[in-house]
């Protein structure tokens, strides 16, 4: 397939960019375009047919449900079968913007964008190109992140080009994406919400706005077997590197002595900013140590970067776990298949 490349920095290129791939989209095709977490993969989410090749392109099993991307209320409507009063507040206060909720879905949304389940996972998304082209398209778009299934979202133009050149009609290059990391995914099918997927938008951010939420066991660990069905996503392997990579709790001293007496072939540390020099391993830094929204922002490019140099095995560092910590440790923990080197 012969992908088109557009890059929407000057004006111009954006409004060419809203109108072809709008009409890309619209005739059944599928399209890369950049969003506030990370580069999304869309289609029209009504035509079973498009969304088939979303599901094609990134390789990704049946089961593990989209993300409606809308760009109104009138499309939540056309989504979800009722709407609970918490999920309504949560979503005045944080759309638009890096939060998906998840809502029992109306008959008429097809089961190939739900993973045939029956509830639909909505957002509204705030970059400017992709709310546009919602709008241009007059519907949902299905959008997972633009990775091939099981490799580190996208969240810059090169990790899509990448991933998905010759797979699908075009990619947007909207430069690098704000967050880094995907949004915070909170299901309102019980009567307590729970959060599945940690985020930019916080435990403690969504607590203020609608009391008590409960936390699904997986965020933190290894899926337990009583969740596979509450988040299919998380079942499967997710944002790995082709490095081993092992996540080290403790301070730097206890870090440095234990990867400086490591067989140090093809080892590469993960570490924060101003370790690297501290190490005799190549390092690879990803932002300051506890500076949550740096680390998001560049975690994903750098699992790819360090694939990029060569890295068999890779140390990293471990985040805190308070506010948007708790999604980057969520996603490290991933990364290295849960494998953690405890030395508090
Ligand atoms: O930030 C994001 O959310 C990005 C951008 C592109 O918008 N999208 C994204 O999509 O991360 P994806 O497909 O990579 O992740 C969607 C997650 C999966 O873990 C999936 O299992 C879960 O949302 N999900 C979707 N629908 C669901 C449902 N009905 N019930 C439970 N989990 C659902
Ligand atoms: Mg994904």
């Amino acid at each position: 397939m012969n992908t088109k490349v557009y890059n929407i920095e000057n004006k111009n290129e954006f409004d060419i960019a809203v109108k072809e791939v709008s009409q890309i989209i619209k005739n059944g095709g599928i399209a890369v375009v950049p969003t506030e977490t990370v580069y999304g993969l869309a289609a029209d989410g009504m035509n079973e047919k498009a969304v088939a090749k979303i599901f094609k392109a990134k390789g990704r099993p049946a089961d593990n449900p989209l993300i409606f991307h809308i760009s109104n209320y009138e499309m939540l409507n056309d989504i979800a079968a009722e709407i609970p009063e918490k999920a309504k507040k949560l979503t005045e206060k944080f759309w638009p913007g890096p939060l998906t909720i998840i809502l029992p879905k109306k008959p008429n949304v097809p089961h190939i964008s739900t993973g045939g389940l029956e509830s639909a996972a909505v957002r509204m998304p705030s970059h400017p190109f992709t709310a546009e082209l919602i709008k241009a398209c007059k519907t949902a778009l299905t959008a997972p992140s633009a990775n091939l299934s099981g490799k580190p979202s996208p969240t810059k133009f090169s990790h899509c080009f990448d991933d998905m050149n010759g797979r699908v009609d075009a990619i947007v290059d909207g430069g690098s994406c704000k967050v880094g990391l995907e949004s915070t995914v909170i299901s309102f099918l019980e009567e307590t919400p729970i959060l599945l997927r940690p985020g930019a938008v916080t435990p403690a951010q969504i607590s203020e706005v609608i009391g008590e939420i409960k936390i699904a066991e997986a965020v933190l660990k290894e899926l337990p077997g009583n969740e596979k069905t509450l988040s299919p996503g998380l079942k499967y392997k997710h944002y790995s590197p082709n490095a081993d990579v092992f996540v080290v709790k403790g301070s730097f001293e206890k870090y440095k002595d234990y990867v400086e007496n490591v067989n140090k072939k093809g080892v590469y540390g993960l570490v924060f900013d101003g370790e690297g020099e501290k190490l005799s391993i190549p390092c690879f830094e990803y932002g300051e140590n506890h500076g949550g929204d740096l680390q998001a922002h560049k975690l994903f490019s750098a699992l790819r970067k360090l694939d990029k140099m060569g890295a068999e095995t890779v140390y990293a560092r471990c985040p805190d776990t308070d506010g948007i910590g708790l999604a980057v440790y969520n996603r490290l923990i991933r990364a290295a298949a849960f494998q953690i080197i405890d030395l508090e």
